[in-house]
């Protein structure tokens, strides 16, 4: 992105993603040299702010979301210098002949960034007025948030109306977590070692599981996640991308539709869950009133802004399978949750036992090789191994080899968007999902979402501070599997 200069418009430009998110990571940009020349960052929404009021709230953002050792008066002025207001309204296409004049007032050519940062419904509409003022050019690239659409239906249609005015290279449709730099190492840790390519198999795994855990509950998005629900904003997007990336077949190259393809066989060839057989392979919970780290929480259902009687789910669980000769039989345990004991994001491969114990029957079945790629809180790959315990006695215990990111690069790693923002300006879409993954992805967690409307049972309750309702236990242990921080591990 060196040497480019862009415009970038942020719609919903005072909203909470681009508050906590987005213009925190163009500050960091901003400050690190990678924004050039006389680049601008227009934000845009529906309230009547002006230039002023949008540089002070955008001075707030980094105040409360840049780390204090980064934040420096004369860096967040040369920041704030780039950032205007537009006031608009999506439905208004005299609002974005307006804005088509400000940014044709500079350099009409130059690479422009539409960051929809708004309601997936607005998506379609928004594009629409772009095209309608012109500012469809070849030049042009839309970046659109996850959730796409609230099922496959909506989703396509979404797709359909985008891609009656963008064409898909144009269109960089985000899930941060493919900008995490630990997703970026899985790439790294499977396709530039020899090693485990290999083992990454059927004949050597056991089970994977990846979960994101979340201490945090609403956050005031109420409005957004009664009707949405852990399916639809964990699972269809985050995590199963993180399966794609962990099951997916050797890409050619790191280009993007090499990448995209791979990940779109994964998605093509999950199990179908539905009926009876998504009810038997699924947790749904619901967080009742608890502590998080010793301060007490209340329960969803007494949250600002939700339904007395939600059935909301804030945890799901789910077995999936990927029906591939490399995967046949494997289990993949999806888990997410808000309220859950810790913040942890991980994917833990968990390889088969040795066929035989030679050490001794007394010393029962040797525990089998895990390997846990950290993404949250600390990034970081540990591999566990048996080791001898110093001593007289044959004696084996597991032990941890670990890489920890932080102490081994000593380098800030980039922030999500700081990654995705910067791939969008160089045009890359490698770590973007294309419009068929996305409805591969949908065509898959619909059926479940169907079965558990039928299935018509409230969520089972956990409370707030746990790993989620004991059924999410159960439903590995009936088969002879246990989740990782139940196992013991060793140091
Ligand atoms: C978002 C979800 O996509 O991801 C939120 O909408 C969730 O509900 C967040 O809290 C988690 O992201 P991270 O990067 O904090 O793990």
């Amino acid at each position: 992105m060196r040497g480019d200069t862009f415009d970038m418009v942020i719609f919903g430009g005072a909203g909470d993603l681009a508050t906590r998110k987005l213009i925190p990571a163009l500050y960091y940009l901003n400050k690190d040299g990678q924004i050039q020349g006389s680049s601008r960052i227009l934000c845009t929404g529906r309230s009547a702010m002006d230039q002023a009021a949008m540089r002070d709230h955008a001075a707030g953002a980094c105040r409360q979301y840049v780390r204090d050792s980064d934040l420096d008066d004369a860096a967040l002025r040369a920041f704030l210098e780039r950032l205007d207001y537009v006031k608009l309204s999506a439905d208004d296409a005299g609002d974005f002949a307006q804005l088509a004049d400000q940014l044709n007032r500079q350099d009409p050519d130059r690479c422009r960034v539409f960051f929809l940062a708004t309601a997936p419904k607005l998506f379609a509409t928004i594009c629409e007025g772009l095209a309608g003022a012109g500012l469809n050019t070849p030049q042009a690239r839309v970046v659109l948030e996850k959730p796409l659409g609230s099922d496959l239906q909506s989703a396509t249609e979404i797709n359909q109306r985008v891609g009656a005015v963008f064409s898909e290279d144009q269109v960089f449709r985000i899930d941060h977590y493919l900008g995490k730099e630990t997703v970026q190492n899985l790439m790294a840790l499977r396709f530039g070692n020899a090693l485990f390519e290999p083992l990454w198999r059927r004949t050597n795994i056991n089970d994977v599981q990846i979960t994101l855990a979340e201490q945090v509950g609403l956050e005031g998005r109420a409005g957004y996640y009664e009707h949405t629900g852990a399916m639809r904003d964990m699972i269809q997007n985050h995590l199963l991308q993180l399966l794609c990336i962990v099951a997916m077949e050797p890409p050619t190259a790191t280009e993007a539709n090499a990448v995209r393809d791979e990940k779109l066989k994964v998605l093509r060839a999950l199990k179908p869950l539905s009926g009876q057989a998504a009810i038997r392979d699924t947790v749904r919970g619901q967080y009742r009133a608890g502590a998080i780290n010793g301060q007490a929480v209340p329960g969803y259902l007494d949250e600002d802004g939700v339904e007395p009687d939600s059935r909301t789910e804030t945890f799901a669980v789910i077995k999936a399978h990927i029906d591939t000769w490399r995967w046949a039989g494997v289990p993949f345990f999806l888990r997410t949750g808000k309220r859950l004991a810790e913040r942890r994001a991980e994917i833990v491969i968990n390889f088969r036992p040795v066929p035989l114990n030679i050490f001794g029957a007394d010393l029962g079945d040797l525990p089998a090789n895990r390997l846990v790629i950290r993404l949250q809180p600390d990034e970081g790959v540990s591999l566990n191994v048996l080791a001898k315990q110093p001593g007289p006695a044959m004696r084996l215990k597991p032990v941890s080899l670990r890489l920890d990111f932080a102490r081994t690069f000593k380098v800030r790693p980039l922030d999500a968007y700081e990654r995705l923002l910067t791939e969008v300006i160089r045009g890359n879409l490698t770590l973007f999902m294309r419009n068929d993954e996305l409805e591969a992805a949908w065509r898959w967690v619909d059926p479940i979402l169907a079965a558990w409307k039928d299935d018509g049972d409230r969520p089972r309750g956990y409370n707030a501070g746990s790993w989620g309702p004991s059924s999410a236990v159960s439903l590995l242990a009936r088969e002879g599997f246990a989740w990782h921080e139940e196992v013991e591990d060793g140091p």
